[in-house]
């Protein structure tokens, strides 16, 4: 144990070290430091509501409790009070790191539930009365998104206006708690978010902040993001929580892991091959696909990082037509035209950085001058962008600072569908073609 200190101590240092030392070339504004919120409520009631979704009809309600008798129940029904239904499947699981044990978290599935509806439930057996609203199962529908969450002051203003207007799902590109291994820190996070994401199902995918790797005593990383986001990776054939994707209402929603294997011989390569071979544009037309770190960056901050990742991983994506790719990782705003490999192509995704949404670091200040031609709009603001697909052919895309109403935009544009374009069709075929062709090279 007394080793296991010494280590400990060891690492943080170096964490801070390193921490400070990241990003020399480039001074962002004050950032503030993380708020921890605190337990307001009795020990014995469930606290941390979060709800994602769970194949086409279900949701996973995750809460968590100090009581190791409380059970993994959630109760239910479409008026409050009045809870005629009750969860199907429940688990829970626990774990530690280094001398944190984490209380019970408890991960239970309801459903089938109807569309575009109103649910009122409690967790475990007793505590407050939570609702959501199911997303609709037609178009239109609207995604919130934001990355780098964190939780400062600046998180609780982006959080406010993500929460002032209606939305039917939260995305996620990683980096939710900025824990950084103190683990306190995702229960305080859990705490900040209950009150957003226990109404919409929030969809996260993770980012650097989630790795928590140690040498030797826990070398796979993840471990509080696994335990606590369990996202639907098994119903997407997916074998590992850091990668999944999930239809909603029209839309193939593609959550990437920046810090898995992605290189050809991966699994999630095979994973993502498969998946989109899967989509069928007559269900979902839209494909939208979510990674940590960008692979188009105009910031000095984390330049390149998401370099490898593309050269496995743009074709495919590419092939399959995707939509927009948002990202995280760089603390500012930006947005590219359509690009291929680098040049503006027209059957290329819309990148997007969105990883303005409020964390201790602070902001990105300084981007590349001059501007290079794909990148269209940037700024190094917090705020978050909200996704609203009207139909099977056009989206619009705005990007809110949080210093403004959500009715003001600071930018914004409509997007048309691949699947409605004639120009750039989605090339399924080219799957099936491109398996062989590897097969082949073997
Ligand atoms: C969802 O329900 C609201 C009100 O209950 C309604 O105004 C809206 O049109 C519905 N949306 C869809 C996509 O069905
Ligand atoms: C799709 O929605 C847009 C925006 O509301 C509208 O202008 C367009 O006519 C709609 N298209 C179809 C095919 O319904
Ligand atoms: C919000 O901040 C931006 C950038 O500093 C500024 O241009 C804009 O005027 C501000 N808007 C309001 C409503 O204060
Ligand atoms: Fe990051």
């Amino acid at each position: 144990m007394a080793k296991y200190s010494t280590l400990l101590f060891i690492f943080l240092l170096l964490n801070s070290l390193l921490n400070f030392h990241a990003s020399p070339e480039y001074s962002r504004p004050r950032p503030r430091p993380n708020i921890f919120t605190g337990l307001t409520r009795s020990k014995s009631e469930p606290e941390q509501v979060h709800i994602s979704l769970l194949g086409k009809d279900h949701m996973r309600v995750t809460y968590i409790t100090s009581h190791k008798h409380t059970k993994s129940i959630v109760e239910y029904g479409t008026s409050p009070g009045n809870y005629d239904k009750s969860s199907v499947t429940g688990e829970r699981t626990s774990y530690r790191y280094f001398f944190y044990k984490s209380s019970e978290i408890h991960h239970v599935t309801i459903g089938p539930l109807g569309p575009n509806t109103t649910y009122y439930y409690k967790c475990g057996g007793s505590g407050p009365e939570f609702s959501f609203k199911t997303p609709p199962s037609t178009f239109p529908i609207e995604f919130a998104v934001v990355g780098d969450l964190g939780q400062t002051e600046w998180t609780t203003s982006t959080l406010a206006h993500v929460g002032a207007k209606d939305y039917d799902v939260l995305l996620l590109p990683g980096d939710l708690s900025y824990a950084d291994t103190q683990q306190p820190l995702w229960d305080s996070f859990g705490r900040l978010v209950e009150p957003y994401a226990s109404k919409r199902p929030w969809m996260v995918t993770n980012g650097n902040h989630e790795i928590e790797i140690f040498p030797i005593i826990h070398r796979f990383g993840f471990k509080a993001y696994n335990a606590r986001w369990l996202m639907p990776y098994q119903q997407s054939g997916s074998t590992s929580n850091l990668y999944y994707s999930f239809d909603v209402a029209g839309c193939h929603i593609v959550m990437l892991g920046s810090y898995a294997d992605f290189d050809v011989q991966s699994d999630q390569y095979a994973w993502l091959q498969a998946d989109l071979a899967k989509v069928d544009r007559a269900v979902t037309p839209w494909i939208f696909a979510l990674i940590h770190a960008p692979w188009y960056n105009s910031n000095l901050a984390h330049k390149g990082e998401g370099e490898n990742m593309r050269k496995s991983m743009e074709e495919l994506l590419y092939k399959a037509r995707v939509d927009v790719v948002f990202a995280g990782h760089v603390h500012a705003y930006e947005r590219f035209t359509r690009i291929y490999d680098n040049k503006v192509d027209p059957c290329g995704p819309i990148y997007v950085t969105i990883g303005d949404g409020g964390n201790r670091e602070g902001l990105a200040m300084i981007f590349e001058n001059p501007s290079p031609s794909i990148s269209t709009f940037r700024e190094a603001s917090f705020g978050h962008g909200r996704l609203k697909v009207y139909n099977e052919t056009y989206a619009h895309w705005s990007w809110h600072r949080n210093n403004e109403t959500n009715t003001a935009m600071a930018d914004e544009l409509w997007i048309q569908s691949f699947a409605s374009s004639k120009s750039c069709l989605p090339e399924t075929t080219n799957f099936q073609e491109m398996k062989t062709h590897q097969k082949d090279e073997l």
